[in-house]
């Protein structure tokens, strides 16, 4: 037998009814991005090697480990392999992509979100994957379009505050911190690598390379051993210049006025190279503490200022800031935190009664579900029983479609939620499955036609809550009592149906009661005692 082929360590696929989620989560990620005034860009999933190599940075482990390279071959004389990578990030990209369209010569601040899979070869663990999914925005433009302004720091990360409880995320925390402009972080990476130099031998072996290529990035570090180590370090806000300052001050300003809270975290000097300034993220408790469903991976999402990224992919001048969530550790956060989930049953499951009422189920779903319902269509080769295992597992209702009901137009549907059966004409059909509880005194479904205004339930028999009598002609009865009295509709004799009219004359006379039913005078008919358990073998409860 041939080897089951599975999808690669790190991918995986997502599925319904968790799919139903992402969803909603991408639905309210845009609405509110558009309340802000972003648009959506599209840049593609692989990029040059270079892009990434110059703005991400080469000593960061993304880019020194952790891509998906390959030279892609020339396929003609004329051209060069190229050295590709799939993305493991999209700001590279968004800003490349500024640049390449020259974005930044309509002197307007652009305000660009995205959402999509990045790659990283990272090593694979819960909200760790190789393939992940981001939702990001960036707000880039000349200078002289305000992007540079602290407002748009505040902005970016006021809306993200906005989205998380929109989102019902509950329990975030911002942290924040500046890592200030490209000299200051030379003075500060001066200063750490001197503070290292004499502890370094102490470090574990990643941490001993970072403190020589890149000692910032040693401040990134969740190496448990090297802790003690790391937080004597020098602090990089005593090396920012006055004017990083003043900007740091007034993006905290900015957050005290729009009342969200911040930690200042003086550590955040976040895994890649472009930023300056302003950098954050947002964490959710570690799972120990609420179930954030995270454990270590608590980082919902990261952000910062890019001040001079443009520049170092050949571009204008365009200062910058963004964000990118990581929607899987979101969802993560969303499930474990018990979000609500949107409904997941369908609205009704349509079941035809033998093979020959498989075309008009079929027309009566397409009319349900043009009205907007959620549908699912069973098989006339079903039998009852298996009808309404299906229908359970999947739908909050069903409605049987047997040769009786399409004849008469009358059907039958049940709500499993609270068993209870109604009739219904095909137009109350829809009216009535979008109704969210059914209850025995509802109000009926009104039409002009006096017929179509009754609303019954059988099983054990058929129970009616109707204003009907009186209008009702012989014809309309038969169909109706047929139904009632599950009896064929040519077996109703005259006879039957003229007692029946006569008793309904008779006040408070019981018709029926042995089915669970009773007609009065002024022609309601209505339950006669509690619903009792579907005596019928279909029935699943
Ligand atoms: P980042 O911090 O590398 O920043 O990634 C942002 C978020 O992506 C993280 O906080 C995390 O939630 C998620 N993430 C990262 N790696 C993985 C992974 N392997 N599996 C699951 N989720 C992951 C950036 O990517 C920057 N481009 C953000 C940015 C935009 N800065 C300015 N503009």
């Amino acid at each position: 037998m041939a080897s089951v082929l599975k999808a690669v360590r790190g991918t995986r696929d997502l599925l319904p009814p968790e799919t139903a989620l992402w969803s909603r989560v991408e639905a309210t990620a845009r609405a509110v991005f558009s309340r802000y005034g972003f648009g959506e860009i599209r840049t593609p999933v692989f990029e040059t090697t270079d892009l990434f190599a110059r703005s991400v940075g080469e000593e960061t482990d993304i880019v020194s480990k952790e891509m998906y390279t390959w030279e892609d071959r020339a396929r003609a004389a004329s051209e060069k392999a190229q050295s590709l990578t799939l993305r493991p990030e999209n700001t590279a990209g968004v800003v490349r992509a500024y640049i390449e369209h020259k974005l930044g010569d309509t002197g307007m601040l652009q305000k660009l979100f995205y959402l999509g899979p990045q790659f990283r070869r990272e090593r694979p663990q819960r909200g760790r994957y190789r393939q992940f999914w981001q939702i990001g925005a960036e707000v880039i433009g000349p200078a002289s379009s305000g992007s540079e302004s602290p407002i748009r720091d505040a902005e970016v990360i006021e809306m993200l505050a906005a989205l998380l409880n929109e989102l019902g995320i509950q329990g975030w925390r911002l942290e924040i911190n500046s890592v200030g402009s490209s000299e200051d972080r030379q003075r500060y990476n001066a200063a750490l690598r001197e503070a290292l130099a004499p502890v370094k031998s102490q470090l574990c072996e990643d941490n001993q390379r970072r403190a020589e290529t890149n000692p910032l990035r040693v401040l990134d570090s969740k190496a448990p051993e090297d802790q003690h180590i790391i937080n004597a370090l020098p602090k990089i806000a005593d090396y920012l210049d006055e004017a990083s300052r003043v900007h740091f001050a007034a993006v905290l300003e900015a957050l005290t006025a729009c009342s969200v809270p911040y930690h200042v975290n003086h550590r955040l000097v976040r895994g890649l190279d472009y930023y300056t300034r302003t950098t954050f993220e947002f964490t959710v408790p570690p799972s120990e503490q609420d179930g954030s469903g995270l454990g270590t991976q608590n980082a919902l999402l990261g952000g910062g200022r890019y001040d001079g990224l443009s520049e170092m992919l050949g571009g204008p001048k365009a200062p910058g800031i963004g964000f990118a969530i990581g929607e899987d550790r979101l969802i993560l956060a969303l499930q474990a935190q018990a979000a609500e989930v949107p409904e997941k049953k369908l609205d009704a499951y349509i079941a035809p009664m033998g093979k020959a009422q498989n075309p008009a189920a079929l027309s009566i779903a397409k009319e349900l579900r043009a009205a907007g319902l959620r549908i699912e269509v069973g098989d006339g080769a079903f039998r009852l029983k298996k009808s309404f295992e299906a229908a359970d597992k999947i739908a909050r209702r069903i409605v049987i479609l047997g040769e009786d009901e399409f004849k008469s137009g009358f059907y039958i549907a049940k709500d499993f939620a609270t068993s209870l059966q109604r009739l219904f004409t095909r137009e109350g059909l829809a009216k009535a499955l979008k109704q969210k509880n059914w209850q025995i005194n509802d109000p009926l479904i009104r039409s002009s036609d006096p017929l179509k205004q009754t609303v019954g339930l059988r099983m054990p028999a058929l129970m009616l809550l109707a204003d009907a009598k009186s209008a009702l002609s012989n014809e309309e009865l038969r169909a109706f009592l047929a139904l009632a009295l599950g009896t064929p509709l040519r077996d109703l004799d005259q006879e039957i149906i003229d007692n029946m009219t006569s008793q309904l004359a008779k006040e408070n006379l019981v018709i029926g009661s042995n089915l669970g039913w009773q007609i009065t005078a002024s022609g309601r008919i209505h339950l006669q005692s509690e619903m009792r358990k579907d005596e019928t073998s279909e029935n699943t409860d």
